[in-house]
């Protein structure tokens, strides 16, 4: 996969480039777009911001997002080569204590998996573990079709960009050098990283004449992030890993920054794992929804089968959603 089959070309105006490639979703799959008037604008006239924690206006915004889907919802495992499997995967520490008990799932080319689970339910566990931060001690974790053994640590990590929880930028290099870090070790030519680097500032909202030489100290928590998920797509990674990329936002900038992250994915199709614990952003960014609880995968679902789901912790989550928009109406 080159970079410029991938490579992001963001209007101007909107944060991750805005909505101005709904041609470009749209004849990438050959099929009639949506008109996408509540997305285009800038969050302050979004109908969204205020209530897309509300299930139907989440469903409604998510299929608005992705309209063509490149996929039907489904719940059963895909057919589609998957790229990321977890077969029976067992993690338990040196004490005994087992973090993740007989995981299995799948992740077709282009998907986007959401880990959800309360804190502690071994979400980043699972995640560290496809770009092998941490091994199994049973069962196997396979990247492209290989085992995380068979893989070299190093290539395996080329492939794979990173957004670790709290953005985890090297404190003592700037923004531009914490982006342009893996494009260096790739060998890229110097106008090559720097036009990556404009490019990818200027996707994440933050220009690069402001920002480049600032130090991690000299940013908010959610340009931190911003910087974290620039840095992860830098060298053009196939497969993407986000461990709660959003959390640091404010609700505003959050809900615009997931949208116009849902678009970019769209465009790109890249094959990504989010890890969260909030509800409307498992709805409005997976594909698939993986419900993890006290280091079980007790389900994958589509976003509609996650809202009609009978598991009891699955059907709590929704619970949480349907009293807001009781409380919010009732006011
Ligand atoms: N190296 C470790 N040593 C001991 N316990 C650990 C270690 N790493 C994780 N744990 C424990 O394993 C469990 C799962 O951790 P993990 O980080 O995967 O949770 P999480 O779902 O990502 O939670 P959060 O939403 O809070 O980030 C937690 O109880 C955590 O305390
Ligand atoms: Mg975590």
């Amino acid at each position: 996969m080159t970079e410029n089959n991938h490579s992001c070309h963001p209007r101007p105006g909107t944060r991750f480039g805005g909505a101005a490639r709904q041609k470009n979703a749209a004849s990438a799959n050959g099929r009639r777009s949506l008109p996408r008037l509540a997305i285009r604008g800038r969050f302050t006239s979004s109908p969204f911001s205020l209530f897309d924690t509300f299930p139907a206006r989440l469903l409604a915004c998510q299929s608005t997002l992705r309209f063509p889907l490149r996929r039907p919802f489904m719940s059963s495992e895909p057919s589609r080569q998957p790229i990321i499997e977890f077969r029976r995967v067992n993690y338990r520490l040196a004490n005994g204590n087992a973090l993740l008990k007989d995981v299995s799932f799948t992740v077709p080319l282009g998907d986007t998996l959401v880990l959800l689970g309360r804190s502690g339910a071994g979400k980043t566990t699972a995640l560290k573990m496809i770009n092998r931060l941490v091994e199994t001690n049973d069962g196997e974790v396979r990247v492209e079709g290989k085992t995380t053994l068979e893989w070299n640590p190093i290539a395996l990590r080329r492939r794979i960009g990173y957004v670790i929880q709290e953005s985890g930028l090297f404190p003592h290099y700037t923004v531009e050098e914490n982006i342009s870090l893996v494009p260096k070790l790739e060998r890229w030519p110097a106008q090559r990283i720097r036009e990556r680097l404009e490019e990818l500032l200027l996707l994440v909202g933050l220009p690069a004449v402001q920002f480049m030489k600032r130090y991690p100290h000299e940013l908010s928590g959610g340009q931190r992030q911003r910087v974290g998920v620039a840095r992860a797509l830098a060298a053009d990674p196939p497969i993407l890993l986000m461990d709660e990329p959003f959390g640091a936002l404010d609700p505003l900038t959050r809900g615009e920054v997931r949208r116009e992250f849902n678009e970019l994915q769209q465009r790109l199709g890249k094959t990504i794992v989010i890890v969260t614990h909030d509800i409307s952003e498992a709805l409005l960014l997976g594909t698939r929804i993986g419900l993890m609880d006290a280091g079980e995968l007790r389900g994958i679902y589509s976003p509609r089968e996650f809202l009609r789901s009978t598991d009891p912790v699955a059907a709590a989550y929704v619970a949480q959603l349907r009293l807001l928009e009781r409380a919010v109406e009732e006011t």
